[in-house]
């Protein structure tokens, strides 16, 4: 906020960007009583206006390129004629999203509401196995209760269709965008969008909350496997091509709307603590957090997700707090100096988090630049909140009409009728997956000659994981923690322990979850699967008092490779992980290591790497390499590590005949409490 304040005062009296330099401190304690007095008496004095503005803003924006508006007159005409239709009750229910579970047909119609969404683990009727067909009917309900409150204005339904349409059961799910980032393959990439916006159109579902943008600088963070890595070029072509396969053949019933989120900077939080605070200078924040804006922008994006987390210039120190409020950065960068048109929604009751604000009342929100505000419990109340305050002036008409005319820009863009029909075969892209699969494992440890395995070997398959598909797809898969989920909720996925027993025959693969009832010396090799447990957002965070040694975290992983390893026979670990982890002591207790990731249903994409081709082709070998950097020791959170195991763009492609396997070096102390 601002008032007509000598701008240091301003600053020290209202800026709501507390500063935390060290300047700040040398006055003395009278000094500081004297000014708050000063500033209480001020603040009776002037009108105070939301603007947020602080000193730093020419500066933060400064750091950016300008991008020149492209407006479509045609488009602009019908846009003006919609609005001019509008009750301004009408607009607000244009901004409302209420999430599916809270809300009938019927109140889309009384509160002519324009957008819904559903959560991770919202699906029609609450139920897990809805089909295609139960999604449709059901957005075909929203549909025509919003065309009866408001004529020719379609209502939109976003979901998070992060890797395939993964929250409907039956879908083909893709490996996640860290497996999808070690593929540096965009035509893939724009590949899988096209397949998911088909899919998530069969459904009847407009827009999909994909792809996210973040460069991770600190891997403890539980949303690392959301990103495609920590190179800032390599994020902005893939979220380039995300966007441009999402978003193909908007105009007829194909695409969906894109998400480029979180804006901005949600990788690059202290500690990687989930809807943290991260520091960076302007340069910082527009030439690697904005990277993948820049190329989503360029791809056309038309929704922008504003990020939890908050942003402090560490420039000079000055704190911009939650990206929710931040004016400078969400209205005079994005939407001015960068030209984006679209409309900015936020993330689930985002608004909430604002100093000031609740889950169903921030007037702030909305004049920093939030268009949709993401209700998905307390929709009632907001709307009756917000519709209150633009009667009484703290929301500008001009600021509602812009976030409506923003809205109709996107809903005018798309045909919203699907082109798509609603079949399970809608859903389904095994081969495409399969491929990714193949193109992003990564070779991080071999033994020369071992890989690939014959058809003919007779295996021993160890670790539970492999054959548990809800390791294998991770979060956000069925439901929004990729937990409480069984191999029935994935009827169309493959596990490794099936796909090598179709590919060997079950005689040659023997399965023993904790390797305790098999001597490894009866077979040709072994391969163990090692695995995180599901998680997504907060909940996979590494907390502070814990380190990235796998051993430590999931002890019954070192257990089973210690059972099998050292017996004569060769031992292939896999490891699905959502991050980068230290794997030091299990890579020595195997002959050859492979980071995995979360490789989705198709887990004969593992066996196309694994196993010789049965028709004498040569072998592909691991094309995958690294988007980030692979740490070398319990501690090597960051992005930015000196001396990792291995850097980005790491990985062996197998077919070396050099390679060293000296053992890599253990920390005599396993758990150590690593620097905060
Ligand atoms: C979540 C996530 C966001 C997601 C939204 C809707 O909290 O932060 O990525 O799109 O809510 O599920």
């Amino acid at each position: 906020m601002s008032i007509s304040l000598p701008r240091g005062l301003t600053f020290f009296c209202f800026s709501p960007y507390r500063r935390t330099s060290p300047r700040a401190h040398t006055m003395t304690r009278r000094h500081r009583r004297q000014l708050r007095l000063l500033c209480a008496a001020l603040s009776l004095a002037a009108p105070l206006h939301a603007t947020h503005a602080s000193p730093d803003d020419a500066a933060v924006l400064q750091a950016w390129p300008t991008r020149a508006p492209a407006r479509d007159a045609a488009l602009e005409a019908r846009v003006e004629a919609a609005l001019k239709t509008l009750t301004v009750r009408q607009k607000v229910g244009q901004i409302t999203q209420p999430e599916i579970r809270t809300i009938t047909p019927d109140e889309v119609r009384e509160y002519a509401i324009g957008t819904v969404l559903n959560g991770g683990g919202g699906w029609p009727g609450m139920d897990r196995a809805a089909s295609p067909a139960q999604w449709r009917a059901l957005s075909d309900q929203f549909q025509a209760a919003a065309q009866q409150a408001t004529p020719g204005i379609p209502l939109l339904w976003g979901t998070d269709a992060v890797h395939g349409h993964n929250n409907v059961r039956g879908a083909t799910i893709f490996p996640h965008n860290i497996a999808l980032g070690a593929t540096r393959d965009a035509e893939l990439v724009r590949d899988i969008g096209r397949a998911t916006a088909r899919a998530v159109r069969a459904t009847g579902v407009h827009w999909a909350f994909a792809p996210t943008l973040a460069v991770v600088q600190d891997v403890r963070w539980g949303r690392t496997y959301e990103s495609y890595g920590a190179d800032p070029a390599l994020v902005r072509r893939l979220g380039q091509a995300a966007v441009e396969g999402l978003q193909d053949g908007l105009k007829d019933g194909r695409g969906v709307l894109a998400t480029a989120k979180h804006f901005i900077a949600d990788g690059g939080t202290r500690r990687g603590i989930d809807q943290g605070v991260s520091s960076s200078t302007p340069a910082e924040l527009a030439q690697v957090h904005g990277a993948g804006y820049l190329g989503a922008l360029d791809a056309g994006v038309l929704t922008v997700m504003a990020s939890f987390s908050s942003w402090t210039n560490s420039a000079d120190y000055v704190q911009h707090g939650k990206m929710h409020g931040n004016k400078t950065l969400m209205t005079d960068l994005l939407k001015q100096r960068l030209a984006f048109d679209g409309l900015i929604v936020s993330d689930w009751d985002g608004i909430g988090q604002l100093p000031g604000c609740k889950n169903d009342d921030c007037p702030d929100a909305i004049n920093a630049g939030i268009d949709i505000v993401m209700v998905p419990f307390h929709w009632k109340t907001f709307h009756a909140n917000t519709l209150r305050a633009v009667e009484d002036g703290r929301i500008p008409m001009a600021r509602l009409d812009d976030a409506v005319r923003r809205i109709l820009r996107v809903k005018f863009s798309m045909a919203v009728p699907s082109a798509v029909p609603a079949t399970m075969d809608a859903l389904q892209a095994p081969d495409l997956a399969r491929r990714a699969v193949r193109e992003s494992l990564v070779l991080l440890k071999h033994r020369p000659g071992l890989l690939p395995l014959k058809p003919t070997a007779r295996l021993l398959v160890v670790g539970a994981a492999a054959d548990s598909l809800p390791h294998q797809a991770g979060g956000w898969s069925v439901t929004w923690q990729g937990r409480d989920t069984t191999n029935a909720d994935f009827p169309q996925g493959t596990t490794l322990l099936a796909a090598l027993r179709q590919r060997l025959g079950t005689a040659q693969v023997t399965f023993d979850a904790d390797a305790s009832r098999h001597d490894p010396k009866q077979f040709d090799a072994v391969i163990a699967v090692l695995a995180e447990t599901p998680y997504a957002e907060g909940e996979g965070d590494v907390r502070l008092t814990e380190n990235l040694r796998h051993s430590r975290r999931h002890p019954q992983d070192a257990a089973v490779l210690q059972r099998v390893a050292g017996r004569g026979t060769p031992v292939v670990t896999l490891l699905y992980s959502g991050r980068p982890l230290y794997v030091n002591d299990l890579a020595n207790k195997s002959d050859a290591f492979i980071a995995a990731w979360q490789p989705g249903t198709e887990g004969a994409g593992l066996t196309d790497v694994l196993i010789a081709p049965a028709d004498g082709r040569p072998w592909a070998g691991f094309q995958g390499r690294l988007s980030f950097p692979w740490p070398a020791g319990p501690c090597q959170f960051s992005t930015h590590e000196a001396r990792p195991w291995w850097p980005i763009g790491g990985g062996l492609s197998g077919k070396e005949t050099l390679v060293n396997t000296r053992p890599l070096p253990e920390p005599a102390d396993p758990a150590p409490i690593c620097p905060l």
